[in-house]
């Protein structure tokens, strides 16, 4: 392994500090919770070690989400990020290729790379709304392809794979006898329709999702994995128990305390996040300096800013940290130009949201 810090993690807000921020607008989860948001308290639980897999009132919740999936079909593990990684480094070595969709979440495309893999990106563009080309992940598939791996809810543009997409990949994954990763870390973030996890709908389809983003407890670090292959689980659980042999009983009791109460977060969230996003429309309709793809799931969006070619993009983000105190994420933390950032709309109190997108405003004119 050739690790290398990613600039998305280098360049985080909590990296940079909370309190050199202002407006931030560089988060990609809801507001972060307190114990008591949620009705929360700590039982008196014993510390022991917990079930290696996770503990199985955890997993059972987890397992209900979706029709065909068993509690033994899921891991739990520290992270979509520790998930990621538990399954770049089980399914791939060095001399194995595999087909990223670009951009993506960082560790998508840094553990293959650490790795040594031979990456083939499909790149998705602004113009065509950055709608995943089912054919152009198809064309890029070699006989030494072992995995496919796509985000949707998508970080960074908030787009969304149609059903109908989906069910192609699984089925390109079945006939090139290769694995379909699907993050989906933001699925519960899904404005219309939630689509069902991949792993219900092949054994060779891995999903990943996360407590971390649409409920606002990334602290806990609790995410899971999900395949009906049950040697390939096999095969995670001995790579997560190498890591750390299991999870905290702390984190996973507050997991669990989580997804009890899961339905009912939802039903509040989801129109206030619905609203967000209006916001941030209403913004960039009477901001012609904008664009964006209108986001279908998640707390964040990728903007294009119509700026001449000569527009100085470092100057604009100096300016707008220094100046206006506000944080976007730039293109180059999602090996993108720097005319795309990306905007959290999420995490920051309304009031923050909207006098973040006033500063932006004025940066791009000062
Ligand atoms: C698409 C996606 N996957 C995975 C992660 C990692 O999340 P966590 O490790 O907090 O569960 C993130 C975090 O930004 C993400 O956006």
């Amino acid at each position: 392994m050739n690790y290398t810090r990613m600039v998305i993690e280098k360049e985080a807000p909590e990296e940079y500090g909370y309190d050199r921020i202002r407006y931030n607008l560089s988060e990609s989860s809801i507001a972060d919770q307190k114990l008591s948001d949620i009705g929360l308290s700590l039982p008196d639980l014993t510390l022991f070690y917990g079930e290696h897999r996770g503990d199985k009132e955890l997993r059972a919740l987890i397992a209900a989400q979706d029709a065909g999936i068993s509690p033994d079909d899921v891991l739990v593990t520290a992270g979509a990020a520790g998930a990621l990684f538990i399954i770049s480094t089980s399914l791939l070595s060095a001399s194995d290729h595999l087909v990223v969709i670009r951009p993506n979440y960082a560790t998508n495309i840094e553990t293959p790379r650490a790795i040594g893999c031979a990456i083939s990106f499909v790149d998705l563009a602004f113009e065509d709304g950055f709608a995943i080309d089912v054919e152009a992940i198809k064309a890029a598939i070699r006989p030494d392809t072992r995995l496919i791996s796509v985000t949707c809810p998508h970080n960074p543009t908030g787009t969304m794979m149609s059903r109908a997409d989906l069910d192609a990949l699984v089925a390109l994954a079945d006939a090139s006898a290769c694995h379909l990763l699907v993050d989906e870390t933001y699925r519960d973030l899904s404005y219309g329709t939630r689509l069902p996890s991949a792993a219900s709908l092949s054994p060779r389809a891995i999903s990943v999702s996360s407590l971390s983003k649409a409920f606002g407890i990334p602290g806990i670090r609790i995410c899971w994995l999900v395949t009906r292959d049950a040697a390939l689980q096999e095969t995670f659980l001995a790579a997560k128990e190498q890591i750390g042999i299991c999870g905290s009983v702390i984190d996973e009791a507050i997991a669990r305390g989580m997804l009890e109460r899961r339905d009912t977060f939802l039903a509040t969230l989801l129109p206030e996040m619905a609203k967000r996003r209006d916001i941030v429309q209403v913004w960039i309709d009477r901001e012609p300096l904008v664009d964006w793809v209108r986001p279908e799931g998640g707390g964040v969006g990728f903007p294009r800013l119509n700026v001449e070619p000569d527009f100085d993009l470092d100057r604009f983000y100096a300016k707008l940290l220094e100046s206006h105190g506000t944080y976007v994420g730039s293109g180059h933390w999602f090996e993108m130009p720097k005319r795309f950032f990306r905007v959290g709309f999420g995490w920051p109190a309304e009031a923050e949201l909207r006098g973040g997108l006033d500063a932006i405003s004025a940066a791009l004119r000062g």
